[in-house]
């Protein structure tokens, strides 16, 4: 296996990283599919919390995958915390890291926050979202989600709609979809594209509707109002009749074609209130997913770096 000590963005995995999660996790779905659904591959293992940030999704199922391999779980709650008396985070992580930890999920709306960690302590540093810069379990259960799906991410055109600018999802699925040989295209509003856009290895369409009838993979965003300084688009209304899956658009997907959205969903904004429900949605299936691939990551850092042939159940493990 590729030795890799953080994930902290998508380049810190490469094409060769992303893969090695991906297989890893067929093993985990098996696991996951066990009447217990747990190893005792990280017995003795710490893993540590420390989200600055609101999140369901993704602390959920960090939570669940580090439980599901018996690692140890340090919460941190940044609103019942000394966060709140004013310490710092380089404070908070020496303090954390002083107990025993082997990895922390760092989620934070600064940019950068995951490459300062290292400084303060010796654990692996995952980034469960660092501003609108990178959140990279997102992208690997989003592309173990299409593979699933669609046997293949190479030569697949997937359409990303909707806040591109603000969003870490963004950054992180364009460079793994295109490392792993799709066609990526980028449907917005001029105003919530970044400027830095022309170095980007995407198509830009305008028009959704040409771009859903083309598309393998059509992948809604959430509008990231929290990080919108200005108003980027004259309503939610306008914005969902050109920009949202509403229902008439939704009958011009492939029936071969999926749809995919993060979450957590406006719906009624970029996606109509019973789109998820369609067939072509595997929005369910990324949650689910994303358990599995959090089992994945947490091993691929602290495992015992051979691929878990085999991995005996809790109880016979209990000698
Ligand atoms: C995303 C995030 O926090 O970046 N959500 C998630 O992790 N599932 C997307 C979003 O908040 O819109």
């Amino acid at each position: 296996m590729t030795s890799t000590k953080h994930i902290r963005c998508i380049d810190d995995l490469g094409k060769d990283g992303i893969l090695e999660i991906m297989e890893l996790s067929n093993h985990f779905l098996e696991v996951s599919n066990r009447r217990i659904p747990k190893v005792p591959a990280l017995r003795g293992k710490t893993v540590a919390w420390l989200f600055y940030e609101d999140s369901t999704r993704t602390r959920l199922s960090f939570e669940t995958a580090a439980k599901r391999l018996s690692a140890d779980t340090m919460n941190f709650n940044v609103s019942s915390s000394s966060v709140k008396k004013g310490e710092s985070l380089r404070d908070t992580v020496e303090t954390i890291s002083a107990m025993g930890v082997d990895a922390v999920v760092v989620r934070h709306k600064s940019v950068g926050v995951p490459w300062l960690l290292p400084k303060w302590t010796d654990a692996s540093i995952i980034n469960a979202g660092d501003g609108s810069h990178e959140h990279p379990t997102q992208s690997l259960l989003d592309c173990y989600t299409i593979t699933q799906n669609l046997g293949d991410i190479s030569g697949k055109r997937i359409v990303i709609v909707g806040d591109i600018k603000h969003s870490r999802v963004a950054r992180s699925n364009i460079k793994a979809f295109t490392m792993l040989g799709a066609s990526v295209a980028l449907v917005a509003p001029p105003t919530l594209l970044p400027s830095s856009i022309t170095n980007w290895p995407v198509d830009v369409v305008d028009d959704l509707d040409v771009a859903i009838k083309e598309s393998d993979v059509l992948y809604l965003l959430r509008m990231q109002l929290e990080r919108q300084k200005e108003a980027l688009v004259p309503s939610l209304r306008e914005y969902t009749k050109f920009y949202g899956l509403t229902a008439r658009r939704s009958r011009n997907l492939q029936d071969s074609s999926i749809v995919m959205h993060p979450g957590p969903m406006n719906r009624g904004v970029e996606i109509s209130g019973d789109a998820p429900d369609l067939p072509n949605a595997v929005i369910t299936n990324q949650v689910e997913n994303g358990v599995i691939v959090r089992m994945a990551v947490l091993y691929h850092l602290l495992g015992s770096g051979a691929i878990p042939t085999g991995l005996a159940p809790e109880d016979e493990a209990d000698d």
